[in-house]
């Protein structure tokens, strides 16, 4: 429980929201570095034109953002962790991007973001990582305007390319709490369908591909697990829970087994990793 002091001075509980504390546990940041070239290429392929109204949901330090705002669109970027969107709006200022600005909200509701009031809500593996998917879907339909449009990227469960496994991996580690619903289950276009349909979109208005997204990491695939055994929050909990039950090594070495066998870099100092991602296009 997280002490908080309110207007009065009197001191309150707020209940700790474990969904932002896991994703500023770490600095996603070091894992975004290596995302940047496919988080590029991706938004090239959403036909964003200058004044493009856009918002990006669980948008990170804006590896998505920062692109969709070069070619000229008005982006704001939503992220719960406060660590990613100052980071975010440190690298709009750096590239002297007036028009990309990050803010603090969840996904699950998009409070303070009024209705119908952009083009293109891009969500690339964000908002499928927030609680209570059903209201997400609403939250994102809500704030499109008709005849705009909401792509997600969202990650496979059962794919067998990367991040797929090691959240599939990390979780035999972290067993979830009761009544959690699986990140995952945003992979599935059944489950898909039944969210936006359930938020008043037709089905005909919702679209599916396999597209793939490449990780590319200056150093050995051990080093880039080191990455994420450091600064990724699910990894991060996977391998506090491994310490705790004396696995850690065995958690390591499957991961390592993972990155090795998925590397397709001749280098020896370099990892380049595709990852299978579910790419979805609802037309609002
Ligand atoms: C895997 S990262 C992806 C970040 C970014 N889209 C990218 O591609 O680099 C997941 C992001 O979703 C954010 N996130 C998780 N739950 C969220 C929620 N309920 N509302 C908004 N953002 C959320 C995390 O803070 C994190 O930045």
């Amino acid at each position: 429980m997280k002490q908080e002091t309110d207007l009065s001075g009197i001191k309150t509980t707020a209940p700790a929201n474990p969904n932002k504390a896991l994703w500023e546990k770490g600095d996603f940041t070091r894992i975004a570095a290596s995302m940047r070239e496919s988080g590029e290429a991706l938004v090239r392929g959403l036909g964003i034109k200058p004044g493009l109204k856009v918002l990006d949901l669980g948008c990170g330090d804006g590896t998505t953002a920062l692109p969709a705002a070069m070619l000229g669109a008005e982006v704001l970027g939503v992220d719960i962790a406060s660590n990613l969107v100052a980071a975010g709006n440190r690298r709009a200022r750096e590239a002297g991007l007036a028009n990309c600005r990050f803010q603090e909200g969840d996904a699950t509701h998009l409070l303070g973001l009024a209705d119908k009031s952009f083009d293109l809500v891009v969500s690339i593996f964000g908002a499928m990582f927030a609680p209570k998917p059903q209201e997400v879907a609403k939250a994102m339909v809500r704030v499109t305007r008709p005849g705009g449009r909401i792509v997600m990227g969202n990650w496979i469960p059962g794919d067998p390319t990367l991040v797929a496994q090691i959240l599939r991996i990390s979780s035999a580690y972290t067993p979830p709490p009761e009544g959690f619903v699986s990140p995952m289950t945003w992979g599935v276009e059944s489950q898909v369908i039944e969210r936006f349909t359930g938020a008043g979109i037709a089905r005909e208005q919702i679209h599916f591909s396999r597209e793939t997204f490449t990780f590319n990491f200056s150093g050995a695939p051990a080093a880039f697990v080191d990455e994420f055994r450091n600064y990724y929050g699910p990894t991060m909990n996977a391998f506090d829970a491994a310490e705790k039950s004396g696995r850690a090594n065995d958690l390591q070495n499957e991961l390592e087994m993972l990155f090795t066998g998925q590397n397709k870099s001749q280098r020896k100092d370099a990892t380049s990793i595709p990852a299978t991602y579910l790419q979805v296009r609802v037309q609002v």
